[in-house]
């Protein structure tokens, strides 16, 4: 099939990728030119695994406009839906590219928005600009550093339109459902469902986060391990063992903004969605906490060896990073703060200056170790040689993810979330006895 991808961030570069990989004739459209001068070079702008060798590989190309878009049989928008005014989403993007593509894409040519869009977008575009095309809601469920992995082998492939697109999408998703080699379900809907299934996995997720950080933050306060408890319930199918890590709050460039638009879309309506606005608020809360936790152990001009600042481990994507965050109230607050991540390359804020080397650069001379981000190579360090250079003793795990027991016997005190150093422990139970 001959398909039109616009925008090629997360979304539309792996959508338009794995296309190509299985056989289609894909035109990626690109309106940044830096972007789009790197894709044309076949590298990848993303830093996702297998990107830059997908883009050797396959024959997706790559233009600032697509010169024949009256030849595709399905149109893929894959623009941004950011943060708006009020928490809303914020349409212009998807707006202009309908506009453009209306006129030139020819009449009956299914448009498919991947973007993340509220619930009647797609009703209001088939009515509107693109009345004259076929317009299916068909979002998207990958993650951040496994994109490709997502988009070839996804969970579910989930559209929603008039019945009229059906066998486009159905044809155009068939090469990826069979190369995939297990049963993909394509669950076809309506194209307000489909909207609301994309905001109602994301802010099940979320809200799921939430509360496994309110149950650490219980253990915490009742003397229980977190890790014992969330372990267990990980077992649950009915829970389900995913997204069970607790940690100083959850971010990036979906669930923050998806939450807010999902709550303000049922505010709009009348609807108060209590649960997400309870998760919501927890969140930042936990983020508080948290940084009041590091700011309780350190002295207020102390310095601190910052470990992570991608919102999560395996991408070095800082918006709405929680780690970044951290280092911003700990900036703003008068410390020091001396961050390194094995991928953040360059300083995403002037209150954090330059970026360590390494996590034993970041350490040094600090008064406090602080984990913000999961990446194994944290799990893995030589706790005593970081704190042969820390002059503070205390570490913060804000991810759960550093044995504490090592920690103790590297010399550190250990702070966690839900999780605490058996010495801590034994002090909770005499407490506790008293
Ligand atoms: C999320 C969803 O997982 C994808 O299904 C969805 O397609 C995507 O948003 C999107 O809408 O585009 P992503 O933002 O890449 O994907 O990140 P997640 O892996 O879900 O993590 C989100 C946040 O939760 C991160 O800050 C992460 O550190 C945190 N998290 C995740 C935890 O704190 N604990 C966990 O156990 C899992």
């Amino acid at each position: 099939m001959r398909v039109t991808v616009i925008g090629a961030g997360y979304v539309g570069l792996a959508s338009a990728l794995a296309a190509a990989d299985v056989g289609h004739d894909v035109v990626v459209v690109e309106r940044d030119p830096d972007r789009l001068a790197r894709l044309r070079r076949r590298e990848d702008p993303l830093g996702e695994p297998g990107v830059a060798a997908l883009l050797r590989r396959t024959r997706a190309r790559f233009e600032a406009s697509d010169a024949e878009l009256d030849r595709a049989d399905v149109i893929l928008v894959a623009v941004g839906t950011p943060m708006g005014v009020d928490g809303r989403a914020d349409l212009s993007q998807i707006d202009e590219a309908c506009r453009s593509l209306a006129h030139e894409a020819r009449p009956g040519a299914v448009v498919a928005i991947r973007s993340t869009v509220p619930v009647g977008t797609c009703d209001r575009l088939q009515t509107g600009a693109l009345r004259r095309q076929r317009v299916v809601s068909n979002p998207e469920f990958l993650r951040e550093g496994h994109a490709l992995e997502d988009t070839f082998a996804p969970t579910r492939i989930i559209a929603g339109g008039p019945p009229a697109a059906r066998v486009a999408i159905e044809r155009f998703y068939a090469p990826l459902r069979a190369r995939a080699g297990r049963g993909v379900p394509l669950l076809w809907m309506s194209s307000r469902s489909a909207e609301l299934a994309k905001y109602a996995a994301n802010g099940f997720l979320a809200t799921k986060l939430s509360f496994v950080n309110e149950i650490a933050n219980l253990a915490d306060v009742v003397g229980a391990d977190a890790r014992a408890v969330l372990g267990s319930m990980a077992l649950d199918p009915r829970i389900g063992a995913g997204h069970l890590r607790p940690g100083l709050g959850w971010g990036g460039s979906c669930f923050p903004k998806d939450t807010r638009a999902l709550a303000a879309l049922a505010a709009g309506e009348g609807y108060d969605f209590v649960v997400l606005k309870a998760a919501i608020e927890q969140n930042a809360r936990q983020l508080e906490e948290f940084a009041r936790i590091v700011e309780r152990e350190t002295p207020a001009d102390g310095t601190i060896g910052l470990l992570g600042l991608a919102f999560k481990a395996g991408s070095a994507d800082t918006r709405e990073s929680p780690a970044l965050a951290l280092a911003r109230i700990l900036a703003n607050g008068g410390r020091r703060v001396q961050a390194y991540d094995p991928a953040v390359r360059d300083a995403p804020d002037a209150a954090i200056g330059q970026l360590a080397a390494d996590a034993v650069a970041a350490c040094r001379d600090a008064d406090a170790v602080v984990v913000a981000t999961e990446w194994p190579e944290f799990a893995a360090l030589d706790l005593a040689a970081l704190r042969r250079v820390t002059r503070g003793d205390v570490l913060v795990d804000g991810r759960a993810i550093i044995d504490p027991a090592r920690a103790v016997a590297a010399g550190f005190r250990y702070r966690g979330v839900g999780v605490q150093a058996d010495g801590d422990l034994a002090r909770f139970a005499l407490r506790a006895a008293s």
